[in-house]
C-alpha cells in the first residue's frame, strides 16, 4: 500500500477532502526537503564562519578582582630566583604584567577562540589536572581526535630551551599559543577573522587597554597576553619544595617526608637514574637546578621500537634519522595530577611508568645511552624501592596550584 492510499483510507476515515489533504501532505514533504539539505549543507561550511565576527555573544559576563592578581612575584627563597632567573625563558619585549595576564586568562577560559564556540584552551588544559586533560588523547572542537596528549603547562617558563610541544616544534611560547586556535582539529579558527570578532566583543576592548594602553586588537598582542598568562602558572609548593627549603644538601633526608617517600628520593636522584634526565645538571654542592625537573633536550626513553607506524617525535619537523622517537615530555612537578602519561598518553598509572623503566625498555637506535645501560631491559628494582619512588613522585604535587582564582575560569554562569 503507498503513501497515497493509506492518506486516501486516514482522509475517508475522518473525512476529510482527499485534495485537501494532498496539499497538507505537499507542504509537508517540501519542507522536509528543505530541512535536510540544511542539514547536510552545515559541515562543508568553512570553520571560520562559524561565529561571525558581527554577532559575539554578548550575555557572557567575567568576574576579575578590581586590583588585578600578581602574576610575576614568585614565592620562593631568593636563592631559588638567583637559580630560576637564569632558566626564565622571557623575551625582553614580553615581561609579565598583571594586567596582562588577566587578559591572557580570559583568553585561556574563552570558548569563542574556536570556529564553532565550543572549545578553549582550557578544554584540554584544565587547571585540576595541572593544565593537562585526563583523556589519552585530546579531542578539538568537532570531536575529532588529536594524536597526542595534553601537555601540562605548568613552570613553562623555566624550560630554558624554550621550545614547546612534544616534538619542540614551536621555536617560541609567542609562537606555540597562536598555534592550536588555527590547529585544524583542535580550534579551527582563523586569526584575521578572531581579531574582528574580539574587536567586535564588549569584553574585550577594556581588557587590551589595560594590558597594552589602548584599545586596539591585533595577533601580536592576542599572542603576548596568551603567552604572558601561561608563564604565570608557576608551582613551587609541593612538599618536595617544602623539604627542600630545610635541608643543607638535597640528598639529605627531608624532614617533613616519610621514610618511604625519603627512600623514593633516594632512588630518583641514585639507582634508578631518573633525575640525570629528569632533573639535569643538579649539583648537590650548590642546590643548583634542583628545581625544574624539566629534561634539557628530548630524548628516547625507549617505549616504542622504530617502526614505520610510531610517532616519529621530533624528526616529524626536523626530518633527521638521529631525532626519530625522540619526545620532549612535560614537567614532572604536579605528575601525580596529569595522568596519562608519555606522549600518547599510554600509562595511566605512574606505577605504569615505573614499570616501563624497570622491565620494558626497548631497543631503539636512538635510545638514550643511559637507558641503554641497564641490563634486564630496566633498571630492574625490587617491589619496595619501586613503591617508593611513586611515592617520591607524589610529593611533586602543589595542591594549590590546582585550586588558585588567579588561574580559574573568569566566566561567570556557566
Ligand atoms: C583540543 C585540545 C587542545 C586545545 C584546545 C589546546 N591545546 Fe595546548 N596542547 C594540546 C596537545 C595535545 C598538546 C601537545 C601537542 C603536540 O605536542 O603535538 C598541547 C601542547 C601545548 C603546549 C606545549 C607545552 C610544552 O610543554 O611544550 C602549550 C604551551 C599549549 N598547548 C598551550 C595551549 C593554549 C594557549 C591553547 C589555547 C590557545 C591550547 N593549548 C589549546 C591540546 C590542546
Ligand atoms: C634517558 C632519559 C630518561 C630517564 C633516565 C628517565 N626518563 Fe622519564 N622520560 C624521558 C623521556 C624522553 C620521556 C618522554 C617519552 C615520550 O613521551 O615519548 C619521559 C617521560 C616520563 C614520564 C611521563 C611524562 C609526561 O608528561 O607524560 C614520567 C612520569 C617519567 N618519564 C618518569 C621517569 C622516572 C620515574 C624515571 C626513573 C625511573 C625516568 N623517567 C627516567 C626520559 C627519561
Amino acid at each position: 500500500m503507498d503513501l497515497r492510499m493509506a492518506l486516501t483510507k486516514c482522509l475517508a476515515i475522518h473525512q476529510l477532502p482527499s485534495e485537501e489533504l494532498t496539499l497538507y501532505l505537499l507542504i509537508i514533504l517540501i519542507g522536509l526537503f528543505f530541512s535536510t539539505a540544511g542539514m547536510a549543507q552545515s559541515p562543508d561550511r568553512s570553520p571560520a564562519q562559524e561565529t561571525s565576527p558581527d554577532s559575539p555573544p554578548s550575555v557572557r559576563r567575567i568576574g576579575l578582582p578590581d586590583t588585578p592578581f600578581r602574576y610575576d612575584h614568585l614565592d620562593v627563597p631568593v636563592r631559588w630566583v638567583d637559580v630560576l632567573s637564569r632558566l626564565d625563558n622571557t623575551p625582553p619585549d614580553n615581561p609579565i604584567t598583571d594586567h596582562g595576564a588577566t587578559l591572557g586568562r580570559v583568553l585561556f577560559y574563552d570558548t569563542t577562540l574556536s570556529a564553532n564556540a565550543t572549545t578553549s584552551c582550557a578544554s584540554c588544559h584544565l587547571q585540576k589536572y595541572g593544565f593537562s586533560e585526563p583523556r589519552s588523547t585530546s579531542v578539538g572542537f568537532r570531536g575529532e581526535k588529536v594524536t597526542r596528549n595534553s601537555m601540562s603547562l605548568v613552570n613553562l617558563r623555566f624550560h630554558s630551551r624554550g621550545r614547546f610541544f612534544w616534538d619542540e616544534r614551536a621555536a617560541t611560547l609567542e609562537q606555540q599559543v597562536l598555534m592550536p586556535i588555527e590547529n585544524p582539529v583542535e580550534m579551527g579558527h582563523q586569526l584575521g577573522p578572531l581579531v574582528k570578532q574580539l574587536s567586535a566583543d564588549p569584553i574585550y576592548p577594556p581588557l587590551f587597554e589595560n594590558a597594552f594602553g589602548d584599545r586596539q586588537i591585533t595577533e601580536n598582542r592576542i599572542a603576548r597576553a596568551l603567552a604572558q598568562f601561561v608563564r604565570s602558572i608557576v608551582s613551587f609548593g609541593s612538599r618536595y619544595d617544602e623539604g627542600l627549603r630545610q635541608v643543607s644538601s638535597p640528598l639529605d633526608p627531608f624532614p617533613n617526608f616519610t621514610e618511604q617517600e625519603n627512600l623514593g628520593k633516594e632512588q630518583f636522584f641514585g639507582r634508578a637514574r631518573c633525575a640525570e634526565c629528569h632533573l639535569p645538571d643538579h649539583d648537590s654542592k650548590s642546590m643548583n637546578q634542583w628545581l625544574v625537573f624539566q629534561l634539557k633536550e628530548p630524548g628516547n626513553n625507549g617505549i616504542d621500537m622504530d617502526t614505520p607506524k610510531s610517532d616519529p617525535g621530533v624528526a616529524s619537523h626536523s626530518g633527521r634519522a638521529q631525532d626519530r622517537g625522540k619526545f620532549k615530555p612535560s614537567t614532572l612537578r604536579n605528575i601525580g595530577l596529569t595522568s596519562p602519561y608519555m606522549h600518547d598518553g599510554r600509562f595511566v598509572t605512574l606505577d605504569q611508568v615505573i614499570e616501563h623503566y624497570n622491565w620494558s625498555i626497548r631497543p631503539h637506535e636512538n635510545l638514550d645511552p643511559r637507558l641503554a645501560e641497564f641490563s634486564a631491559n630496566g633498571m630492574a628494582l625490587p617491589e619496595v624501592p619501586k613503591v617508593a619512588l611513586a611515592a617520591f613522585l607524589e610529593t611533586l604535587t602543589d595542591e594549590s596550584l590546582a585550586t588558585d582564582p588567579k588561574y580559574a575560569d573568569p566566566f561567570v554562569g556557566r
